[in-house]
């Protein structure tokens, strides 16, 4: 059976495809509720596919894009992006439409041939061309980092739409439902910073200047690679990668612990609760060895308060700590205040591993550090609620 595109006006389908099959994004990030791959067609005097999707998806696909052609032939393939999951189908497009033209820049092409040996065929553009497709035309803007060094978007400027390929994406595979107007947001908000905190929110610097080389556009439409189509309110994504980029958070503390025998998980609840006593209403306190670091930075991202604990494990801090840490250095975090407490049975190490990571990074360290040695006591329990007043006065002081 075949899957029907999606007529979004006269000129415009939505060809995307759902994965709801791949476990990781990236074999890193949870895709606990799935993805999708927005394709989009043009069908104009001259017809244009902008991005393919992962190759995994090709059935889905193709059978949306012939649908969406009506027997047309494709004229033109714009490829904004070449991560796999966007590039992956190029080669089968060029082999079902062999008239078709590769419209990419400089980077793009050589992408092409080092992805897949595809050296011919190729219009390159550069930044502020545009491609005539008759009645309709493309304006290319680059986006260098955004994701990729080659990524740029494009804007249809009869429309005003704008196809922003990862920029203003999310995670969570479209339901049905594909337009922001026809989804219930609250459901797509947290997979939709999360997709923004686990993929490109480390590129917060580009993001802000490819938000303002697009400022001077009047965008009716987003229509990014991944998530909803934003038709009705195309401001509010633009608004939140803009919030989210310029690293604005949130009065709240997400506390997280690395605990074998929860004598370390025994100080963060101590934390917990001395914040609570103190008025913090935003508390979110997670387990590293049961919560994957995908979800952890998505709420470290919202919030200003950071207080993070471990273990001692072979002198360092617990491994599962170690790769949050990683993830947490790799996205430059700013704005954050940060508090750090751990534990040691008989040679410390940990501490001293988030303390200087603390001090390494953009954070504004508390100086209140707590070190356990087995089992807190009570000039522990009470350095522990010092960290959670310090971390406190400190929010409220902000
Ligand atoms: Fe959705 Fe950077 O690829």
């Amino acid at each position: 059976m075949d899957l029907l595109s999606v007529q979004i006006n006269d000129f415009l389908h939505y060809v995307g495809v759902n994965d709801r099959d791949t476990g990781l994004f990236e074999n890193l990030w949870p895709l606990t509720n799935g993805v999708s791959y927005n394709s989009y067609l043009i069908t104009a005097e001259k017809t244009a596919l902008l991005d393919t999707v992962k190759i995994s998806k090709l059935s889905d696909f193709k059978s949306k894009l012939q649908a969406a052609l009506q027997g047309r032939d494709l004229d033109y393939l714009v490829i904004h992006h070449m991560e796999p999951d966007h590039s992956g189908a190029i080669s089968t497009i060029m082999d079902l439409y062999p008239n078709v033209q590769l419209v990419g820049n400089k980077r793009t092409i050589g992408f092409l041939n080092d992805f897949y040996g595809i050296t011919e065929n190729i219009i390159e553009v550069k930044d502020k061309d545009s491609l005539d497709l008759g009645d309709r035309s493309l304006e290319f803007y680059t986006t260098p980092m955004v994701h990729w060094p080659e990524s740029m978007v494009s804007y249809e400027p009869k429309s005003k739409i704008l196809f922003s390929q990862d920029a203003f994406g999310g995670f969570g595979a479209l339901d049905g439902t594909i337009f922001d107007d026809e989804i219930n947001m609250d459901f797509y908000s947290s997979e939709i910073r999360r997709y923004f905190s686990n993929i490109v929110g480390k590129f917060s610097k580009p993001i802000q200047s490819a938000l303002k080389k697009l400022s001077g556009l009047e965008i009716s439409m987003v229509c990014p690679v991944h998530g909803p189509v934003w038709r009705k309110n195309p401001e509010k994504i633009i608004e939140l990668y803009d919030k989210w980029s310029k690293h604005e958070v949130k009065d709240g503390v997400v506390v997280v612990y690395a605990s074998m025998y929860g004598n370390t998980q025994k100080m963060a609840e101590i934390v917990a609760r001395e914040l609570a006593e103190q008025g913090i209403k935003n508390i979110k306190v997670f387990d590293v060895s049961k919560t994957h670091e995908s979800y952890i930075l998505n709420e470290i991202w919202e919030y200003k308060g950071l207080i993070l604990g471990s273990c001692t494990y072979n002198n360092y801090m617990f491994p599962m700590m170690t790769q949050l840490v990683n993830v947490l250095e790799m996205n430059n975090l700013q704005n954050h205040i940060l508090g750090v407490f751990g534990s040691f049975s008989w040679s410390g190490g940990a501490v001293k591993a988030l303390k200087e990571f603390g001090e390494k990074g953009k954070y504004d360290l508390l100086s209140t550090v707590v070190e356990t040695k087995c089992s807190a006591t009570d000039e522990d329990i009470q350095g522990l609620q010092e960290l959670a007043k310090e971390m406190a006065e400190k929010l409220k002081g902000e």
